[in-house]
């Protein structure tokens, strides 16, 4: 008995090690024929303009088919990637490079229907749709019975209509992104708590405003890490709405219909990232998020706090990173707040009604990388705003937007200092006086300089070679010439230039 034992454990051993060095060198574990079959049956109801799935061909071993991933053991379809991954095409291109990127970024989505085939892959765990165009067509009912679903991703597919609620099935789901498609829910989210295993949650434009219970089912789901709501028709609840705390750590209602910050956030005790940005919010900056200790990333821009909101509710965020106010109707002088924010590396004031700003607020600021203050009303002195920001020798700031203000005087030499800076627009202000080669001595990074519409003189040597190849050079309205700025033929990289008005004559 005990010798039948070993030898047929000697037998199993034998198998174990065949199959792992079979799969050791060129693991070709063929895949199944009645999964073959349903993929074709799959493809056969798309649309596919440009033929993406070509290899999708009768006889192949479909785990070698584009998309298709098989488990290396078993052979069974784990994983469909069918997503478009090619982004759209950058709308900055030339036009007619442009024209033709997008075609063919078009025509490579696919189309037309979802065959119930899928249902045969019972082992299949990721399935990716995104970025797709199936024209309006609903939801297909039978995705709430593809049990085995690890990872669902409907998103900006242009599906239609309303949420199958049988999608509540799918208990081990952890990832489900049905954003930016155009679905509705008229009821209720109740079906969302049979996802008890659900991390990450995007039902972004869908349109929620009937479901009024949204809130309390997100806050019952225990592992729930990030909740998108963008653009869902959300509004505050008039009732008064107790939340637990949760590991929710993600939450974006941006574009919603809040009038205020609902209280119920400053109780999401794990959140590192809010966005009400374009709300319609009213009142003052609330002091809640004083508590807020572990935030790192808040943005509130397009909402229109009143002018006498301070930023003395966000004082204590000294792990925040991002903070974005831009647009919300800031008014007077620079809260002193800001200063205390050491870990901050963007942030963005911009289209606010800012006169004052008290530079040494700025020097704390050691991690700076993007700092716009565009569109205000700001009367200062330029240098002393640069100085404050060049004051860490090592400055990090790769981005500087003073655009329309009413800063004066003249650009200081310590400008050479911010060795990190990409991105300089000082357009329309009022400065004036001499820039020297100096300016620029250690700007090798800048890529767009805009610098328009002030009374700025530039007469470099001649023979002075920028250290710069920048994209963009704006200087409208300088003193430039006579001469012919001879250092411009050394910028290898010029898609845009001005320097029209720059009272050039040879
Ligand atoms: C088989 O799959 C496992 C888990 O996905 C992976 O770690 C391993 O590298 C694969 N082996 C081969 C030979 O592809
Ligand atoms: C779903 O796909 C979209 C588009 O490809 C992507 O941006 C998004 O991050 C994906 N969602 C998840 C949860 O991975
Ligand atoms: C799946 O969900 C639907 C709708 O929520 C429900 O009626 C049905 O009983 C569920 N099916 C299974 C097998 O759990
Ligand atoms: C909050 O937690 C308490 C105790 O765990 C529980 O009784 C209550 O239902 C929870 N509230 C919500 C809104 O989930
Ligand atoms: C901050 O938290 C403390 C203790 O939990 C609480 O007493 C206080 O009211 C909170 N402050 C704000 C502004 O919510
Ligand atoms: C602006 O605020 C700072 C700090 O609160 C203060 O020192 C300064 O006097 C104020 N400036 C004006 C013009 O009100
Ligand atoms: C900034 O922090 C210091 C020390 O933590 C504190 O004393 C001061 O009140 C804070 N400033 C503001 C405006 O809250
Ligand atoms: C800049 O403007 C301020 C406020 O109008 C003024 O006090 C200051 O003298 C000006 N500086 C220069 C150099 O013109
Ligand atoms: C340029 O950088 C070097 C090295 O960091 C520094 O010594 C020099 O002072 C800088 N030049 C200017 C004009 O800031
Ligand atoms: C020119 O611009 C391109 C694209 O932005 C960049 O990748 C490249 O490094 C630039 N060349 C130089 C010499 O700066």
């Amino acid at each position: 008995m005990r010798a039948v034992t070993i030898s047929s454990f000697g037998f199993l051993l034998v198998i174990a090690v065949t199959i792992i060095s079979f799969c050791d060198g060129n693991c070709n574990v063929l895949c199944i024929e009645s999964e073959r079959q349903a993929l074709l049956k799959f493809k056969q109801d798309l649309i596919d303009q440009s033929n993406r799935l070509s290899s999708w061909v009768e006889g192949e071993d479909c785990c070698e088919w584009l998309g298709v991933f098989c488990n290396n053991l078993t052979g069974h379809v784990k994983e469909l990637h069918l997503g478009l991954l090619s982004s759209r095409p950058d709308v900055h291109a030339p036009h007619a490079e442009w024209d033709v990127e997008w075609d063919v970024y078009i025509r490579s989505k696919l189309g037309g229907k979802i065959n119930p085939s899928l249902i045969e892959l019972k082992h299949l765990s990721f399935l990716e749709l995104s970025n797709n165009d199936f024209g309006g067509l609903a939801i297909p009912e039978f995705i709430g019975s593809m049990k085995s679903l690890i990872y669902l991703n409907l998103s900006w597919a242009n599906f239609q209509g309303a949420i199958p609620h049988n999608l509540g099935n799918l208990s081990k789901l952890h990832y489900l992104d049905l954003g930016h498609n155009s679905l509705f829910e008229d009821k209720t989210l109740q079906w969302v708590s049979g996802l008890s295993s659900l991390q990450y949650l995007d039902l972004s434009h869908a349109d929620l405003g009937k479901a009024t219970d949204w809130l309390q089912i997100t806050n019952k789901l225990p592992l729930l890490a990030e909740l998108h709501l963008s653009g869902c028709y959300l509004y505050n609840d008039p009732s008064p709405i107790s939340v637990n705390c949760t590991s929710l750590a993600v939450l974006d209602l941006s574009a919603n219909k809040l009038s205020l910050v609902p209280t119920w956030i400053f109780s999401l005790c794990s959140l590192v990232s809010i966005d009400l940005t374009l709300n319609g919010v009213e009142g003052v900056i609330p002091n809640g998020f004083q508590n807020m200790s572990s935030l790192k990333f808040l943005d509130l821009s397009w909402n229109s706090f009143s002018s006498s909101s301070t930023l003395n509710g966000l004082s204590n965020l000294n792990q925040l990173q991002f903070l974005g106010l831009r647009s919300v109707g800031l008014q007077g002088n620079f809260s002193s707040a800001i200063g205390n924010l050491s870990s901050l590396t963007h942030l963005d004031l911009s289209g606010n009604l800012l006169e004052i700003i008290v530079p040494k607020y700025l020097e704390s600021l050691c991690n700076l990388r993007e700092l716009d203050l565009s569109n205000n009303g700001i009367v200062h002195e330029v240098s002393e705003i640069i100085e404050s920001l060049s004051r860490w020798k090592l400055s990090s700031l790769k981005f500087l937007d003073v655009l329309n203000n009413r800063l004066n005087a003249t650009l200081p030499q310590s400008l050479g200092q911010l060795g990190n800076l990409e991105h300089l627009d000082v357009c329309n202000n009022m400065l004036e006086g001499h820039i020297s080669e100096m300016h620029f001595s250690n700007l090798t990074r800048l890529r767009f300089f805009r610098a328009s519409n002030n009374m700025l003189t530039f007469k470099p040597n001649p023979s002075w070679i920028p250290p710069f190849h920048c994209e963009s050079i704006e200087l409208r309205n300088w003193h430039l010439g006579p001469q012919f700025p001879q250092w411009l033929q050394f910028q290898k990289n010029l898609s845009r230039l001005d320097i029209s008005h720059a009272e050039i004559s040879i």
